[in-house]
């Protein structure tokens, strides 16, 4: 142990993130800024190329801090997965998504963890981010590290230390957001805590690598009940004429117990939706069942649909048809700011407007086109915004509420806005243009 704190003291520690997405190259822009040296291993070529040419791959990491990181030398990638030897830490950060029957699907992990026990060295550290189920890291992730005859906990370290990125978030960033560690040994879990202490403003070591998995699943989880129960109170309340948004407002003067969550046209992004079902699938393997899970999703993934209720209400008010209309939707990122549209409730929202006859289209400032998803290919680019086209419109969506938008001038603008996201109640004489859904 002592060798190994020496070592990260001296900055001659290499650093090894597999996996440079949404969360693996901001892990590695922190390490990369504490002076340590880091390998950035990942499959897509087209990444790796943008990434080694001093240029970023998303939004929120800035091409200026990928270009330092590449000059100064501390930062380099590649799809050369033999030199994993030359780390001296791996920290895992690929995909979990889910399958078509909405179960773990272990792919990337299980890939991963194949391509690294190829090249595992006796001493390195192994760490898993990926958001999981627990028991991932002791019974997926090592049985396949120590196929080489190599074992967890003696001749290898193993850990599991969750990922919180919050892309978009302007008061923290990976650095500055504490770090749950969980060892599969004390040492595995302290050598853990030693590395991400040189990059991350405070780590809290858990005492197991389940207790950290469980720990990451509680915080999506709290967050996906919490969201579906704001989503069903919203429905209710606009039934009874109260404004939701109103009333969290009024309730959030309470200065404890009540933390405010915000309605929403549905759940996006690689977490919420998507991480409470793989416990809900372990949970099964216990007999147990998620009942809160199940509602929450059940709920959220209704409200796209209110959202097209209430837009062919407010169309009908005008005596008009949804069949036949001109649908513009605002935003197609799963949240504000950001240019991820993973699982994004815009998606759905388009392809149930599309279905029901109406001609859409979509502005979006950070995607400027549609890519092929796992389960959606739109083919669709986002339209230039202008007064006149506003016009032109008989229904303008407010599906993402960034802050790039200018929403006076929209609501100046267009014939008729339904706004699934309180974005224009500043909006002075919104009045009867306004559908809140
Ligand atoms: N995006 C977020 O805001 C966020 C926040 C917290 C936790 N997480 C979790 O972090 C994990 C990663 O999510 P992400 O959003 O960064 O995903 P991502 O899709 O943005 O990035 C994953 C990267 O892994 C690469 N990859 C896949 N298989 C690989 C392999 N075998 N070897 C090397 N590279 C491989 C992909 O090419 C991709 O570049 C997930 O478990 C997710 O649930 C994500």
């Amino acid at each position: 142990m002592r060798q190994w704190k020496r070592k990260i003291a001296n900055k001659e520690v290499v650093v090894g993130v597999l996996g440079l997405g949404y969360v693996g190259l901001p892990l590695a822009r922190e390490f990369a800024s504490a002076g340590l040296r880091v390998i950035g291993f990942d499959i897509d070529e087209k990444k790796v190329k943008i990434l080694n040419s001093g240029r970023s791959i998303i939004r929120h990491v800035a091409h200026s801090q990928v270009r330092q990181m590449v000059k100064t030398g501390c930062f380099r990638a590649t799809t050369d997965m033999a030199r994993l030897k030359k780390v001296d830490a791996i920290l895992v950060c690929v995909p979990t998504p889910l399958t078509q029957n909405r179960e773990p699907d272990m792919q990337f992990i299980i890939s991963s963890a194949k391509t690294i026990a190829k090249y595992l060295q006796p001493g390195q550290l192994v760490v898993l981010e990926s958001t999981t189920y627990p028991g991932t890291t002791s019974e997926v992730l090592a049985p396949i590290l120590q196929s080489g005859g190599l074992k967890a906990g003696k001749d290898f370290h193993l850990a599991y230390s969750p990922e919180r990125e919050d892309p978009g978030n302007r008061d923290f960033t990976t650095g500055t957001i504490p770090k749950v560690v969980g060892g599969l040994t004390k040492k595995c879990c302290d050598m853990a805590c030693a590395l991400y202490g040189t990059a991350i403003v405070r780590t809290i070591p858990v005492s197991s690598l389940e207790a950290a998995e469980a720990a990451k699943i509680l915080e999506n989880v709290y967050r996906c009940v919490n969201i579906a129960m704001v989503n069903e109170l919203k429905i209710v309340f606009d039934r009874m004429g109260i404004d939701i948004w109103e009333v969290i407002k009024a309730a959030s003067t309470k200065p404890f117990g009540f933390k405010a969550f915000y309605p929403g046209p549905g759940l996006g992004g690689h977490c919420i939706p998507i991480d409470p079902f793989y416990l809900t699938w372990k949970a099964r393997q216990y007999g147990m069942p998620t009942r809160f899970i199940e509602l929450a999703g059940e709920i959220n993934t209704s409200m796209p649909h209110y959202v097209i209720a209430k837009t062919i209400e407010a169309l009908n008010e005008r005596k008009k048809s949804l069949k036949g209309s001109k649908v513009l939707v605002l935003g197609l990122a799963y949240k504000k700011d950001i240019d991820d549209l993973r699982e994004s409730p815009s998606i759905e929202l388009i392809e149930l407007l599309r279905q029901k006859g109406a001609k859409v289209d979509y502005n979006d400032p950070y995607i400027p086109r549609t890519h092929k998803q796992r389960q959606h290919d739109l083919r669709m680019t986002s339209k230039k915004l202008s007064a006149r086209m506003l016009a032109a419109y008989d229904v303008v969506l407010i599906s993402t509420d960034h802050s790039d938008y200018d929403y006076d001038w929209i609501v100046k603008n267009a014939r008729l806005l339904v706004d699934a996201r309180n974005a224009t109640a500043a909006v002075c004489g919104a009045g009867k243009k306004v559908v809140k859904a």
